[in-house]
């Protein structure tokens, strides 16, 4: 078989969520199982790269024991890695469903039951897809995801263009058996110049192979 110019090349990948501390036993988090994040880090590694994933709390781990795997819980921890790994990788693929805003403070102790309601302080997180966009180099290859509900196109074109990203991989939470956990997606992939490309449901390793498929094509550095 022909070799994948991947072979040798440093790819950063992040997968799952974050979870965001409100007191020592509460958390804001989102329904990412990462699975995502470490069908893809396998699929990178089985063509000879060298994987490293960061990852939020999942039951999931990469079969292939070549992927470095750093275990992260908060945006924040994400972020530190992801700026210390971004400016030797070749390639980063951000499928990681990052928190947007965490809770202002963490409570010291648990946070008692009192009044009938009650309000949580948020201040907003770094965006880790945009950060790595504004520091990409011409050499440097960027994919993120986007998870929609609605006016998925546009929305996902915005992202592609904020985020200064070479493709972006849309699912979107009105198809069904596709996104958050499932073993299976159903993807859309838009890039510069207003490509669109659009996949049939399938398993997520397949997905996996259709997206290092697309990067295999385009990255010629
Ligand atoms: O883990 P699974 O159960 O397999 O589920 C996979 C998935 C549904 C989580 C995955 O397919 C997916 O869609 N991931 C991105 C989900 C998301 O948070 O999308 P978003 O539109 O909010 O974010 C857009 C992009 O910016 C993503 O690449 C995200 O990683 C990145 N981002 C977002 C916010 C932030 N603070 N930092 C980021 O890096």
């Amino acid at each position: 078989s022909i070799q994948s110019n991947l072979k040798g090349k440093k790819i950063l990948i992040t997968g799952g969520p974050t979870y965001e501390s409100i007191d020592p036993v509460r958390f804001i988090g989102n329904h990412s199982s990462g699975k995502t994040g470490v069908i893809l880090a396998d699929e990178c590694a089985n063509r000879g790269a060298a994987v490293t994933l960061v990852l939020g709390p999942s039951i999931h781990s990469p079969l292939n024991p070549a992927v470095n795997v750093i275990r992260v819980t908060t945006a924040a921890d994400m972020f530190k890695v992801v700026q210390a790994n971004w400016s030797d990788s070749s390639i980063g693929i951000f499928s990681a469903a990052v928190a947007d805003y965490r809770p202002a403070n963490m409570a010291i102790e648990k946070i008692k039951k009192k009044s009938d309601e009650m309000s949580i302080d948020l201040v907003k997180n770094p965006d880790i897809l945009a950060w790595a966009g504004t520091q990409k180099t011409s050499k440097q290859y960027l994919v993120g995801f986007a998870l929609e509900t609605n006016n998925e196109i546009e929305n996902a074109r915005g992202k592609l263009d904020r985020k200064n990203l070479d493709l972006l991989v849309l699912n979107s939470l009105r198809d069904k058996n596709a996104g958050f956990g499932y073993d299976t997606n159903k993807v859309t992939f838009i890039k510069p110049n207003n490509i669109l490309i659009n996949f049939e449901l399938k398993q997520k390793s397949l997905m996996a192979k259709d997206i290092l498929n697309e990067i295999e094509t385009d990255f010629t550095a």
